[in-house]
């Protein structure tokens, strides 16, 4: 954790300690959203705008759309995160955004907003890595600190990544194809599901049997990930339904679709501990919401390791895992002349 961060105009030094607020806004995809946390770890006000209404009814987000959304949201949610804590801009020790990866028209909105109330309060400003932030969701509420295994998987990403400290990270495995979440969106769009399909498969599949249908798992790096191949044998799966003219067994196709994509997350996440020797893991990002992902992490706690995950409402996009992302990580941007950016540099 850093201790001083310096504002840009003023250059004094401000310390950031355990009863410091940080607020931070989130803009990255189709939620806007703007929390105070205080020392990192406790929630004072967490507000998110969700544009999933909108862009369902183009089965998936539309950049143009969701920078307009966030555009108008901005100023409703941050008045409404400090109305929910009783504070004003006077009271908080920083500012944080998110710099990316995501949507640039999306980021531009929220990072703007993040460092105008920065030199607004002449405050620290500190940009923010996407995936660190889902990463941080896990000091929320808890008593997490490094080294631990991260499986992260979100709508664009899917890693395993060795937090070593709150300075050094390294990404030991990734997926060389599609992310989970986007495996997910992809095959419940086939199905018929709407827009963003990943949590009602995952409502589905809790109904089905697991075992109705072998899916393949793909043979990759050791702790990498591949879900394209997946993606195919589910779609000739359910060729072989429709073009018979047979009603599609929807539950079980879900139930095995998630018991390949869940078995082969454990499998790799459990190499990884054990050949690092860490002891604690951290599921984040959006698909950490998942209840057989998190059932089958989560069992890894009867092997003698630590579990942690984020609370529901930390799993997707929100800002309070930014504002303990400001907090904890040292690897942040605090220049205020910081460009957004779509991709992981
Ligand atoms: O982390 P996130 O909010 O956005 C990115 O940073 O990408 O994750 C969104 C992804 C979507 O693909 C969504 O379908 C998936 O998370 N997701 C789920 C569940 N809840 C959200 N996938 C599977 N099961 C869930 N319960
Ligand atoms: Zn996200």
């Amino acid at each position: 954790m850093n201790s001083t961060k310096y504002t840009l105009f003023s250059n004094k030094p401000v310390k950031i300690d355990e009863n410091s607020l940080i607020m931070a806004i989130e803009s990255s995809c189709d939620e806007t959203a703007c929390a105070i946390v205080k020392g990192g770890r406790e929630v004072i006000s967490n507000v998110v705008a969700s544009q999933i209404k909108t862009h369902e009814q183009y089965g998936g987000v539309i950049p143009e759309i969701a920078a307009r959304e966030h555009l108008e949201a901005i100023n409703v949610v941050i008045d409404e995160a400090f109305k929910q804590a009783g504070v004003t801009g006077n009271d908080i020790s920083a500012f944080a955004g998110t710099v990316g990866p995501g949507l640039v028209g999306c980021l531009l909105v929220g990072l703007n907003a993040a460092k105008t109330l920065a030199l607004a309060y002449d405050k620290p400003f500190i940009g923010i890595n996407h995936l660190n932030a889902h990463l941080a969701a896990n000091f929320i509420d808890t008593d997490l600190k490094p080294p631990f295994i991260a499986l992260l998987v979100s709508g664009g990403h899917t890693q395993i990544i060795k937090v070593k400290s709150y300075s050094e990270m390294e990404i030991i495995g990734e997926t060389i194809d599609d992310a989970v979440g986007e495996a997910y969106d992809k095959v419940a769009r086939l199905i018929g599901l709407p827009y963003p399909g990943g949590p009602k498969l995952d409502k589905l599949a809790q109904e089905g049997n697991p075992n109705a249908f072998k899916l393949p798992e793909a043979k990759v790096g050791e702790y990498d990930f591949s879900f394209s191949g997946l993606k195919t044998a589910a779609l000739r799966l359910v060729k072989s339904f429709t073009d018979k003219n047979l009603p599609l067994p929807l539950n079980d196709i879900c139930a095995s679709f998630q018991e390949c994509v869940s078995s082969t997350l454990y499998k790799k996440v459990k190499h990884a501990l054990e050949t690092t020797g860490y002891k604690q893991v951290v599921l984040a990002g959006g698909v950490a919401a998942n209840s057989e992902i998190r059932k089958k992490i989560f069992s890894l706690q009867d092997l003698g390791y630590t579990v942690f995950a984020p609370a529901m409402k930390y799993c997707t996009d929100n800002a309070s895992m930014v504002a303990s992302a400001a907090f904890f990580f040292e690897n942040t941007y605090e220049n205020i002349d910081v460009e957004v950016f779509s991709r992981v540099k």
